[in-house]
Parts: structure tokens; C-alpha cells; sequence
């Protein structure tokens, strides 16, 4: 994919791998650009106004579209094409993956190939239970998810995720997969411009491609990140080393850390909480409140599941077909509620939009795109 920037732990497709990979970014390209929205036509112009016709009102929510758009040809054929692309997506960076297997597995046991100094650590828990959310089944249909070991020292899962994630988004997250990481230090920047962390914490931060944004971004602050799963964790430490970037990555369940009460100046996490379950999404938020210093900041960066029916019925896709099962939760979810039964105050949380700065051109919503940032403010100074 064009102007995504290879490093040491990136397999190197060769010719007919990177054809492979190519055909798949253009199949995706092709049916979010030109397919997908011609759900949106198929509802307006024939299944709503059949719907009123036999209701005599327009369908309520995202549940009572489902039951007449999953009915329909094109949908059923937009859909199946979608469910396949991402089955292709997943081969066509497995099988460099595999060629390279054991060569990555050296190069993240050994540090970089240009032995620069290590910076930053790996701390890692094998007695650690992954989540039921995690364990249950293929998230995004990535065989073995983000935490499955298929070998000593495996690296498999960071190195496919960190090319799939680029493959998935059209190559919009940016060079270095840094698109989430940027937009949530700019909100932080624009809209609390004061806020100088000494000690970040990233939850969820799988390969790190997040974390790194932060650590570069504050030096002299202290940087963790914590996943539940080994394998990403062991590429996101040898990626950072890669890199240059210093952060301390543990394998820890975000419901519930090992660090100290009142520890982090500034605890973030970009795409996760949809990924979770609504019972570990409370205990995340109150672990977060648990693990802020007075006047800290908790920002969750989350994907807009939709502001209209039909939109959050599109979203939903992923929720039924693509193993992301806790997200169509959140289309409905109250997220500052939620907060609130945490333990924040009512004056201590928001729930902003922030667009990304960013060239969405190959996303077909990018006009109206904006992430959803969850702001949690402990009250005190900082
Ligand atoms: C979509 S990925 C997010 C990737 C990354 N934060 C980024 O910026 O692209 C979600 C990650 O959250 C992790 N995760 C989910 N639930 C978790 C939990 N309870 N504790 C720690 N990590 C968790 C998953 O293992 C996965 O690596």
C-alpha cells in the first residue's frame, strides 16, 4: 500500500505476495468506494418506503432495519463480497508472514539488525487469562486474534496485524499505522493545551503503533503500554526498538493493572473499548480513575458507530459478520453514563468529536468522518 514505511519487523512481500495484497486493497477500495454506498440507495428509494407503506411509519432503530435490508440481494451481495475480502485480506498477509516467520522471530528475540541500544522493556505474563471478549473467537476474523502463541517467541500476530490494519483502512491510518495516535495528541494539544504528562499509560495498545506516537511526542514522560496479548506485545517492544521510541510494554488485563494507585498523569487507549464487553468496559473506566493522579486525563479514542439508523445498521456489519461482537453495544451504549457509575463525577467527563487531520479520500464517509474521544478529568491540579 502506497507510502506505508517498512521497518525491521515488517515481513517483505515478494512479487507476487505484494500483487496479492494490491488486488485486495483495490477489491476493498472498489467496494467501500462504489458498492457499500449503494446500500444507502437500496434503503432510501425502496426498503424505508416499502416499510412505511406496511407500518405507516418510517422503522424505529438499526434492529428493525436489519430484519428488511438483510432480506435484500444487494445488501446479501455487498455483504458476502465484504466478509470475503477481509478472509483474503488475512491470507495475503499470512503467507509472507509465514515465509518470514522465523526471521522475525530471530530479529525480535536479538533487538533490530542494527543492534541499536535498547530503550525500553517487555515485561510479559503467561499465567495472564486473555478475556472471554478475546478468547471466544477470531476478532475481525485474524486467525488466533492478537494473543494466539503458535510458536515460541511467536510475533506472527503483530507483524499480520500490523500490514492487515494497513490493508483494512486503505492505507488512511498513515506510514506508520500512527493516524489514531496523531489525532488523539492533537485533540489533546488543541483542546487541553496546558496537560504535560510525565507518565502515559496506553491500554490495548497491541503493536504499539499508538504508543510510539506518544512516546516521541513526550520525551521525558514515562510511556507503558499494556495488552492482553503476548505476541503483539513481543513485536510492539522490538517495532518500538526498531523505531527508536521508548516504552515499556506488560501484558496486562486493562480491567484490572498492577500499577500503583494514582500513577499516570495521562491514560489513553485508541480503538479499544468497542472491543471489550460492557461489563469490562466498566471495570476499564474504573481502573483508569483508579490509576489517575489528581487533575489526570483519560482519553479513549472511539470509532462514531453512526448517527442515524441506517448508518448505525451499517456499522453493525462488523458487529455480525466480523467478529467484532461488543460493537454494536456501543452504537446504543450511554458512554459518559457508564463513566459515571465508574466513578467520575458528572463535571469530570465529556464525550467530544474530533475530526482527524488526515487524507480519508479512499473512505467513502470521509466528509463526515470524526472520531468520538470519552475525556475523563480527574478533578485536582495537576
Ligand atoms: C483494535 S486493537 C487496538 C490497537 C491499538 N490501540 C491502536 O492504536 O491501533 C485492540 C487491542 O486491545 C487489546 N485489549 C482488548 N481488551 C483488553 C483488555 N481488557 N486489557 C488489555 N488489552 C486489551 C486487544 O488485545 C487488542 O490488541
Amino acid at each position: 500500500m502506497k507510502g506505508f514505511k517498512q521497518h525491521a519487523l515488517l515481513p517483505t512481500p515478494q512479487h507476487d505476495e505484494q500483487a496479492r495484497q494490491d488486488f485486495v486493497g483495490a477489491l476493498r477500495g472498489h467496494l467501500s468506494g462504489r458498492v457499500m454506498p449503494g446500500n444507502y440507495q437500496l434503503f432510501e428509494r425502496r426498503v424505508a418506503p416499502r416499510f412505511v407503506a406496511e407500518n405507516g411509519r418510517p422503522p424505529a432503530d438499526e434492529q428493525e432495519i436489519r430484519e428488511w435490508m438483510t432480506r435484500e440481494p444487494y445488501y446479501q451481495f455487498w455483504s458476502a463480497l465484504q466478509r470475503r475480502s477481509q478472509e483474503l485480506l488475512w491470507e495475503s498477509v499470512i503467507d509472507p508472514t509465514e515465509r518470514e516467520w522465523s526471521a522475525l522471530i530471530k530479529r525480535a528475540r536479538g533487538g533490530t539488525p542494527t543492534k541499536a541500544r535498547k530503550r525500553g522493556s517487555l515485561r510479559l505474563n503467561p499465567a495472564l487469562t486473555v478475556p472471554r471478549y478475546h478468547a471466544a473467537a477470531d476478532i475481525h476474523l485474524q486467525p488466533g486474534g492478537y494473543h494466539t502463541d503458535f510458536t515460541n517467541d511467536d510475533v506472527a500476530a503483530g507483524a499480520i496485524y500490523d500490514k492487515g490494519i494497513n490493508l483494512y483502512m486503505g492505507g488512511a491510518l498513515g506510514s506508520e499505522n500512527d493516524l489514531m495516535g496523531n489525532t488523539l495528541l492533537a485533540y489533546l494539544r488543541e483542546r487541553h493545551p496546558s496537560h504535560q504528562p510525565r507518565r502515559i499509560l496506553d491500554l490495548g495498545c497491541a503493536i504499539g503503533n499508538s504508543t510510539v506516537v506518544w512516546a516521541r511526542a513526550f520525551p521525558k514522560a514515562e510511556v507503558h503500554g499494556i495488552d492482553v496479548g503476548a505476541p503483539v506485545l513481543r513485536y510492539a517492544h522490538a517495532r518500538a526498538e526498531a523505531l527508536g521510541a521508548t516504552v515499556h510494554f506488560s501484558q496486562q488485563n486493562a480491567e484490572g493493572t498492577d500499577f500503583a494507585d494514582e500513577s499516570f498523569d495521562l491514560v489513553v487507549s485508541h480503538i479499544v473499548l468497542h472491543e471489550t464487553s460492557k461489563s469490562a468496559l466498566g471495570r476499564i473506566l474504573a481502573e483508569c480513575r483508579r490509576l489517575l493522579k489528581p487533575g489526570g486525563l483519560m482519553l479513549h479514542l472511539e470509532i462514531p458507530r453512526g448517527r442515524t439508523p441506517i448508518e448505525k445498521f451499517m456499522h453493525n456489519w462488523e458487529s455480525y459478520n466480523n467478529n467484532e461482537t461488543f460493537s454494536r453495544y456501543m452504537t446504543r451504549i450511554d458512554l459518559p453514563a457508564e463513566t459515571r457509575k465508574a466513578g467520575f463525577a458528572a463535571d469530570e467527563i465529556s464525550l467530544e468529536e474530533f475530526a482527524p487531520k488526515m487524507d480519508v479520500a479512499q473512505m467513502n464517509y470521509a466528509e463526515h468522518f470524526f472520531w468520538k474521544i470519552l475525556v475523563g478529568r480527574k478533578n485536582g491540579a495537576q
